[in-house]
Parts: structure tokens; sequence; C-alpha cells
């Protein structure tokens, strides 16, 4: 049988099959300027080739790698003995989004062995990489469980016999006013250790299969709106409901807990901007802090997502990731438990729905979304 490499068309072979490639494939001159990409490494990186040819692959680069890790991937390539390099970056796509990627650097060469160039072939992680945060948090979660069930054992029955003993020194001490404070913030405390052990529980707990049901979202989020409006008058926020007939698939038990744990975190994150000072923000917006809460549908009416919009103190870059982790909290200690957003997602999750969260760093506010299955007609 004839050899494809003895054919003359064995170019052209070569050419469409780094062109037709599933996997972004970047070739760059000596200098590292770019002389050509396939549209897989555009539709990656979003940048057109017209873009992106002329430009060198730094247009990619995040601050996750420094200047000694490209010194040591050079000299790894150019290191005769070994002529290659292969690792794990982190690159920037053109709408700033990060894409991980598996990206191995070759040298192409002359046949006198001379370097013209190299060509990179990047293998996308993206999908890999959810999962793999998802296997590691199914696992912190199972051993939270764990330690969550043999304290509600040890901790919580000695605290029932602790808070009945303490309801009852309450009783004694009527006529005492100093000795009925201490009392009732030992039975506050110990509220409190039980509330930790519950939410612990409730992250960890394996969902029954749970029965969602179409519920119209605007009385609930009405409801909310009443029982945050006397706080937001004493703190002097405007909390507004927008467009927020929408209808979604729920648990109803399920949406105030979580719409009230997103909008309770709203009022301290404004708490503490005010205690910054004014922010560019709130001068844009007429100088008065506000809780926004709207509705809109996607993805053509099967998707309703909820948006939630505070001016508070906003959320720095590095802290986006971690949110939603249990015990994750910027609060001072005894203030808040990091527990609200870890509920958050398990109540979120079990309706088969998906919550993120947008900030453009401190002082700029912050937006949470909840998507939720909307009920088909
Ligand atoms: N709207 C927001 N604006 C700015 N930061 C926020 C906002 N919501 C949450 N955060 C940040 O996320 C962290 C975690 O929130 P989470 O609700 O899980 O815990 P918490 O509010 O600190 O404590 P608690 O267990 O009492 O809810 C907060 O400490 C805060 O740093
Ligand atoms: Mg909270």
């Amino acid at each position: 049988m004839e050899s494809l490499f003895d054919n003359e068309i064995a170019e052209q072979v070569f050419y469409r099959c780094v062109e037709d490639c599933f996997e972004p494939v970047m070739i760059t001159d000596r200098k590292g300027v770019l002389k050509y990409v396939n549209p897989a490494w555009c539709l990656t990186y979003g940048y057109s080739r017209e873009e992106a040819l002329g430009e060198t692959p730094r247009l990619l680069r995040t601050e996750n790698q420094d200047d000694k890790f490209y010194r040591e991937m050079w000299a790894t390539i150019l290191n005769p003995q070994i002529g290659f390099w292969r690792g794990e970056v982190l690159n920037r796509a053109k709408d700033g989004h990060v894409v991980p990627v598996l990206l191995t650097i070759t040298p192409y060469r002359q046949p006198m062995g001379e370097i013209v160039g190299y060509m990179g072939i990047a293998v996308d992680l993206s999908d890999h990489k959810q999962m793999e945060q998802q296997i590691l948090r199914q696992d912190r979660l199972a051993s939270i469980g764990m330690l969550a069930g043999g304290l509600a054992h040890e901790i919580g029955n000695p605290l029932g016999v602790m808070r009945g003993r303490a309801e009852l020194l309450l009783k004694q001490v009527k006529d005492n006013p100093a000795a009925e404070k201490n009392a009732t913030v030992i039975i506050g405390q110990i509220d409190r250790i039980s509330g930790l052990i519950q939410s612990l529980l409730r992250i960890s707990r394996i969902p029954d299969k749970v029965l969602l049901r179409s519920i119209d979202l605007a009385p609930v989020l009405q409801e909310v709106a009443i029982l945050m409006g006397e706080a937001c008058r004493r703190a002097e926020i405007d909390f507004r409901l927008k467009d927020v007939d929408c209808k979604v698939l729920a648990e109803p038990s399920y949406l105030q807990q979580l719409f009230l744990n997103l909008v309770i975190n709203s009022t301290h994150a404004i708490e503490e901007q005010k205690a910054k000072g004014p922010s560019a923000l709130l001068e844009n917006r007429g100088g008065r802090h506000f809780i926004e809460v709207s509705t809109k549908l996607e993805e053509g009416g099967q998707i309703c997502a909820v948006e939630i919009r505070d001016s508070g103190c906003g959320i720095a870059a590095e802290n986006l990731r971690k949110l939603f982790q249990p015990f994750f909290t910027t609060k001072a200690a005894g203030q808040g438990t990091g527990m609200g957003l870890a509920i958050v997602l398990k109540l979120v999750e079990e309706m088969q729905g998906q919550v993120s969260v947008e900030s453009s760093g401190p002082g700029s506010g912050a937006k949470f979304t909840v998507r939720l299955r909307a009920p088909s007609h």
C-alpha cells in the first residue's frame, strides 16, 4: 500500500489534521510571534485569527505564571536532552475568563536542525478541573457529615442538658437582673453551637429526592422584603423588588431561607462599606445604599435567574472562589460562622439549580444569581 508520506498531498492532509483538530494549536516563529492558530484555538480563547496573528502567546498570559516559570520553561525546551515542555498553565481568554490547559511546546526545526519556530498544543482542562472540584467538595462534605453526626451525638446531648438547666436557672433568678442576663447569654451561646451543628448536618446531608413544585416567586420575595423591611429602614438601605413575576420549580420551604441568607449577607456587606466610607458605586447611584432583587428568564424561558445586587463592600477576587466553602467568612470571630452560603449552595443544588457570584472587587458591590428551572407551560 502506498504510504501517505510519499504522497504529494501529505502536506495538505497534515494541514487539515491540524486545522480540524479539537485541541487548540498555535505555531510561532523563532521570536515567538504567532504565525498560525487553528479554529479550536480561536474558539477556546475567543480571539479571531486576524487578532491573534502578529501577537505573541503573552496575549493569554495570567499572573499565575511568573517570569521564573517562563525562564524554566524555555530552558527545558532549549535543552537538547529534553527538547519539549509540558505542564499545566492558566490562560486568559479574550473575555477575561481563565482557561486551565495542559500545554505541550515543541520546537520545530529545519532539516539541518536549526530551530525555525515553536508549536504549542493545548488540552482544555476546564471540564476536568470542574469535575475535580466537585469530587473534592463531595469528599469534604462527606467528612463534615461524619464529624457533624458525631458532634450531634456527643455534644448535642450534653448541650440539651445544659440548656434545660440554664432555663431552670433563668426562672430561679427572676429577681436578680444581672444573673438573669448571664443565664440568657448562656442560653444564646448554647443555641449558637446547636445551630452550627444543625448547619453542618444540613450541608452534608444526602438529600432525599426533593419533589419540586411550580412556585410563584413574587409572594416569596415580597415576604422576604417584609421580613427585611424594618432592618433595612433602620440602616437606610433601599430594598427594591424589580420584575419579580416568575415561576420556578422549587421546594417552597427552601426558597425563603436561601433568599434571606443572601439578603442578610448584603445588609452586612453594606454595613461594612458604610464603615469604610463612600464608594464610587454609591456616588453613581445617588448616594443611597440599595439591595435590588430582580428576575429574568434565560435559555428560551427554561431558566429563571434571580439576581440580588447590593452596594456593599464587594468581594476581593481571591475570595470569590472560596465563598461557598463551609466556614469561609471574612467576619470577625463570633460575628459569622461562614455557613450561610454553603447552605445556599446546598439548597439550590437540591433544587437542581445553580448559584454564582460576581463582584469587581472591594467597594464595588456584589451580585448573586440563583438560577432555577422554570416550569414548562
Ligand atoms: N453580598 C456580599 N457582599 C460582599 N461579601 C459577601 C456577600 N455575601 C457574602 N459575602 C462574603 O462571603 C462570606 C461568607 O458568607 P456566608 O454567608 O457563607 O457566611 P457569613 O455571612 O460570614 O456567616 P453566617 O454563617 O453567619 O452566614 C462572608 O463572610 C463575606 O465575606
Ligand atoms: Mg451569611
